[in-house]
């Protein structure tokens, strides 16, 4: 199908509440899916949550619940907060469905047959906040940097997933940007990376872990993560051996796979080798965003720094707050929050900038009754959203055209001019209109209900305050 766009986000670790690092990367997914719907493509938009594994199986037993009890649970938050959000997914994966793990069951079946998994002893590092395993060299101080804990010594039977046969190939596709990891400075990291060394068989399976999917040909074995998570990509639109190994599935090949950067190097070389094992297309797009940092750190629940997200919404709104996001850093580098940088922002970009333009822009109206016509977001102009992905820069335009309007207000004294000069104040606010009805539509993707509103006050020239001043 051309005509389509799949878009995925990770899917989350039910150890515990959403926090504000997930509500990131599934505003920025929920974005580029609406910013693609307007450009008229068929789009389904997947997201998740991963609900198997050590940690999870931890995290239960403290709550004093069952590990189904304790995911159902937390799965709940998640759809919660994404309605909340207002994202518009197609579907979300829950990896302990019955049909993502019969379908698990099959790939796993399907690798082990072309020998392509094989039984093995796997001696390591065991980091249960990563639920991988880590080198003496990702260490620092004896820790795992992103979690701050001591990983613990595990060598025990493992099956392991075949690697190296598939390195040249992977680093050929990444190399013709066939399969294009993005930002440039991720794809470089990645490469350098597979140049400089041969890739170390994964281990795929444990043998002490109760609570995962276990392999169907070795039952005392269950799956660890990475696998189980990484085929909800597939699972999620019906993948299974009955659909085929290698049928094409109508919204396969992934058109923007969307990821954070601590899940990189697992997402650009164990899961693009699981496609080629099933001889599927590999994910044209890998788009990797840095973290949301608080106080300096990433926001992790395993760390306990987490800004909540139903604070920002109380204060700031829905629209309020996907704007924050999106527009609080540089996609792709890390952004440190605060929520006194977070309130300065928002009065000055939404409530004295385009909250003020549109009722300035109302008032001037009152008398000048300048009538104009609706519009549809120009398709050059969502370029830096669906081409670029650089959301970021995509609003900061649309910001400094939102300041020069302001501006412009004021330099022509619009207000006296409206008395002394009419026709020359209904031209200057017949331009500001047209640039309002146009920022109307393009920010639809971003703020749907304050673009909806803007058009509607347009149309009606009745003032309504779009965004409340915060302290
Ligand atoms: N379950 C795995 C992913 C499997 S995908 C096949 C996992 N889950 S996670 O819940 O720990 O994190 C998933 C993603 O959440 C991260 O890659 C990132 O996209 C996002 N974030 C988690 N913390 C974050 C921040 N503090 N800031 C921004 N995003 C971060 O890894």
């Amino acid at each position: 199908m051309d005509n389509k766009f799949y878009i995925t986000t990770p899917i989350y670790y039910v150890n515990g509440s959403p926090h504000l690092g997930h509500a990131y990367t599934t505003v920025v997914a929920d974005v580029l899916a609406r910013a693609h719907k307007l450009r008229g493509k068929e789009v389904f938009l997947s997201v998740g949550t991963d609900e198997h594994g050590l940690k999870i199986q931890q995290k239960a037993q403290e709550a004093g619940k069952g590990p189904q009890e304790f995911a159902d649970e937390i799965a709940g938050q998640f759809k919660e907060l994404w309605d909340k959000l207002g994202i518009e997914y197609n579907s979300f994966v829950r990896t302990t469905s019955p049909r993502h793990v019969k379908a698990v069951q099959d790939a796993l079946q399907i690798l082990f047959d072309q020998g392509a998994i094989y039984k093995g002893t796997y001696k390591g590092l065991y980091c249960v906040g990563c639920e991988q395993f880590l080198h003496e060299k990702d260490l620092v101080e004896g820790k795992c940097p992103d979690h701050g804990l001591e990983p613990e010594v595990v060598e025990e039977e493992s099956y392991l997933l075949k690697m190296t046969d598939k390195q040249a190939e992977l680093i050929k596709k990444i190399e013709s940007r066939k399969f294009h990891i993005l930002p440039e400075r991720y794809e470089k990291e990645i490469l350098s990376f597979l140049r400089s060394q041969k890739l170390e068989d994964v281990s795929i399976s444990r043998k002490n872990v109760a609570w995962g999917i276990p392999l169907p040909f070795d039952e005392k074995h269950t799956t660890y993560v990475w696998v189980d998570a990484f085929l909800n990509y597939l699972t999620t639109l019906g993948w299974g051996a009955s659909t085929g190994s290698g049928q094409v599935l109508e919204m396969w090949p992934a058109d923007v796979q969307l990821i954070g950067k601590d899940i990189l190097r697992v997402h650009a070389t164990i899961w693009p080798i699981l496609l080629m094992y099933l001889g599927m297309e590999l994910p044209k797009k890998l788009v990797v965003h840095g973290h949301i940092l608080s106080g300096g750190k990433k926001m992790s629940k395993t760390l306990g720094n987490v800004i909540l997200v139903d604070e920002l919404l109380e204060k700031f709104g829905v629209d309020g707050t996907r704007y924050l996001l999106l527009s609080a850093g540089t996609f792709g580098e890390d952004v440190d929050m605060t929520m006194e940088r977070l309130v300065e922002k928002y009065n000055a970009d939404l409530a004295n900038g385009l909250g003020n333009l549109v009722s300035r822009v109302v008032k001037l109206n009152e008398s000048l009754k300048v009538e104009i016509g609706g519009s549809e977001a120009g398709q050059s102009g969502l370029d830096k959203l669906t081409v670029n992905y650089s959301p970021d820069s995509f609003l900061a335009e649309i910001w400094q055209k939102v300041g020069q309007a302001n501006k412009k207000i004021e330099e022509e004294r619009l207000w006296e001019l409206t008395k002394e000069n009419k026709t020359k104040a209904k031209d200057v606010l017949k331009e500001i209109l047209w640039f309002l009805s146009q920022t109307a539509a393009l920010l639809t993707p971003v703020m749907p209900e304050t673009a909806k509103k803007i058009s509607e006050i347009l149309r009606t020239n009745k003032a309504e305050i779009l965004f409340p001043r915060v302290k």
